[in-house]
């Protein structure tokens, strides 16, 4: 595996490989749902690549860029272990060198949910992506449908951009009891790990009940107060929405999502559920 560092060429080392490629770009603290996007990109390619960046720019000023978990040793072992060919672990000032002045904003898509509750956050995915897409140029780039919007916005700006590159959806992994995997996990306390598996009990019986036709509003209304219950403030969201435009779902029909984000204790969570 080749570890390609801040200050060194990232291009040199693309165009040294071989074959089609596919790209996993993460910001690192890997668990099994990033080791998911890479054994997806080893079926989609001949050569996989990831990317380990704690992007400052998607991060609000009260965010948790600070403590954001880092544990680039290990990240790098089970990158290694998971037959990647090759990582970049850019420096800030790789990718926004003095006198940056460029943003990526993806309009409509970007706008509800955590676009609304983090403003910015969106515009700094975008433009991150497209520089880490542009500068490794994969065949094909996975993304985890646990960050349903971000991959909807991601889409359409690859679209837009007119990127020559495939944007890949993967589902979800999940630990056995059905809490998302995710790296902001590392920061709840035994008590609020626990209470956490409201939020994919919450989605679940809310996926139930919709499909057995109850009333949308009524069933939104309840997981709100199911996840209030087990100690989620402040609730940013708990929607029905179409799948492809996040627009809020009234009446059932097609293809949706249930998304939803909460903090429970100092820790934001988001999940989501098909419908
Ligand atoms: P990060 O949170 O590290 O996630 C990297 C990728 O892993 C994202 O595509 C995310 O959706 C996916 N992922 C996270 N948890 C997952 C899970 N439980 N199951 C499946 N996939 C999962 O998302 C980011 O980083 C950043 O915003 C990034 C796209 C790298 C841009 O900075």
């Amino acid at each position: 595996m080749q570890i390609i560092r801040a200050g060194e060429d990232v291009r040199t080392a693309r165009r040294g490989i071989e074959g089609t490629l596919a790209l996993v770009p993460t910001m690192g603290a890997l668990h099994a749902g990033h080791l998911m996007l890479v054994r997806e990109a080893k079926v989609r390619a001949d050569k996989v690549a990831a990317t380990i960046f704690v992007n400052p720019l998607q991060f609000g000023a009260h965010e948790d860029l600070g403590r954001y978990p880092r544990q680039e040793a290990r990240d790098l072992e089970m990158l290694e272990r998971e037959g990647c060919d090759l990582v970049w672990l850019p420096g800030v000032d790789d990718l926004y060198p003095e006198g940056f002045a460029t943003s990526v904003e993806v309009r409509g898509v970007s706008d509800r949910w955590e676009g609304a509750a983090r403003p910015g956050h969106f515009a700094g995915v975008a433009t991150v992506v497209a520089k880490l897409l542009i500068a490794v140029a994969p065949d094909v780039a996975l993304f985890g449908e646990k960050d349903f919007q971000q991959l909807a916005v991601i889409r359409r700006m690859a679209a837009d951009l007119g990127l020559p590159v495939d944007i890949g959806g993967v589902p979800t992994v999940r630990d056995a009891d059905g809490l998302a995997l995710s790296s902001r996990n590392a920061y709840l306390s035994e008590d609020e790990r626990v209470r956490a598996l409201a939020l994919p009990r919450a989605l679940e019986q809310a996926r139930r009940a919709i499909i057995s036709g109850a009333p949308v509003r009524g069933v939104l209304q309840q997981a709100r107060e199911d996840l209030a219950e087990a100690g989620f403030a402040p609730i940013d969201y708990f929607a029905l929405v179409d799948a492809a435009t996040l627009e809020p779902v009234e009446q059932p029909s097609g293809a949706m999502r249930l998304i939803a984000a909460a903090t429970i204790g100092t820790t934001r969570l988001i999940d989501n559920l098909a419908v």
